[in-house]
């Protein structure tokens, strides 16, 4: 998969490098490029925003600008574009300059990314629609500042791309960056090969599957015995039935308590008797 980032504050993805997405990168699977905002500025400052029309407070982002950076990224298929292209965060690294992308991880020639808007006035990032996203070939972020970016740049690519605008959750952040990090995040470890075991994608809280829309309940590990507090008999047991009763039952139980909307719409034809005890 293509990831290209557009935003004012590209230091903000260094995290990108490390972990199972930085893995993800230096294997190929996942070739990231973020693009400083300000290189498709024309004035000495550089300037991205602008007064709100109608008044209100804040400043807006200009469409002229980012009109130019998402025309030059997405006319850029497979290739190297201005900014910081290239894997280079917040300029070219000596590790970003060695980052070569293989063709599997490029788009189709002549295809066009879906492009995603992070805003608090988004639709709801969910892990449905992390799976949706973790199939496109390609994903544009185009992070708003300030009072985010003027409406008419979502109007002029929705004829050419698709565009969803993204809310990661009720509250307001400074920007749409950490909103990236999280949904890159969430998309990057459903791509193929990149979690160690594919069978912690299924059994993940809100994957779907018989465990849909139940969190998932606690886990432990070794010492059997840890400052008095025991692991639960039926883990030391080996009875994967009792187990997998078990799990169920705490993922019930601790869905009942941190999440009682999800529990109270939880269909009951998927209950069974021992559920309904709960
Ligand atoms: N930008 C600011 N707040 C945000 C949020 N909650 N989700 C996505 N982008 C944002």
């Amino acid at each position: 998969m293509r990831l290209d980032i557009i935003s004012i504050f590209p230091e903000y993805f260094a995290p990108l490098d490390v972990s199972l997405i930085g893995k993800a990168r230096e294997r190929g699977t996942l070739d990231v490029r973020v693009h400083q905002l300000r290189d498709w500025a024309h004035d000495v400052h550089r300037t991205v925003d602008d007064t709100p029309y109608g008044g209100g407070p804040g400043m807006v982002m200009k469409p002229e600008v980012w009109g130019e950076a998402i025309d030059a990224v997405i006319g850029d298929v497979g290739g190297d574009v201005g900014g910081d292209v290239g894997g280079a965060v917040g300029g070219a690294s000596a590790e970003d300059e060695g980052h070569v992308t293989p063709q599997t991880a490029a788009p189709r020639a002549g295809g066009l990314p879906r492009l995603i808007v992070p805003t608090p006035s988004g639709r709801p990032f969910t892990q449905e629609l992390a799976q949706e996203l973790a199939q496109e070939p390609w994903l544009l972020f185009a992070c708003g500042r300030y009072e985010g970016i003027d409406s008419r740049v979502m109007e002029e690519y929705s004829g050419r791309l698709r565009v969803d605008e993204v809310s990661i959750g009720d509250y307001v952040l400074a920007g749409g960056e950490v909103a990236v990090l999280v949904m890159a995040e969430a998309i990057g470890r459903l791509l193929p090969g990149v979690l160690g075991n594919a069978q912690s994608v299924v059994d993940d809280s809100f994957a779907p599957g018989s465990m849909e829309n139940l969190v998932e309940g606690p886990v432990y590990t070794k010492p059997p015995v840890w400052r008095g507090h025991e692991v639960p008999a039926v883990l030391l047991s080996g009875h994967h039935g009792n187990v997998a009763r078990w799990r169920r039952d705490e993922a019930i139980r601790r869905t009942v308590r941190n999440r009682p909307e999800l529990a109270a719409a939880l269909d009951p034809e998927k209950l069974d008797k021992h559920d309904r005890k709960l």
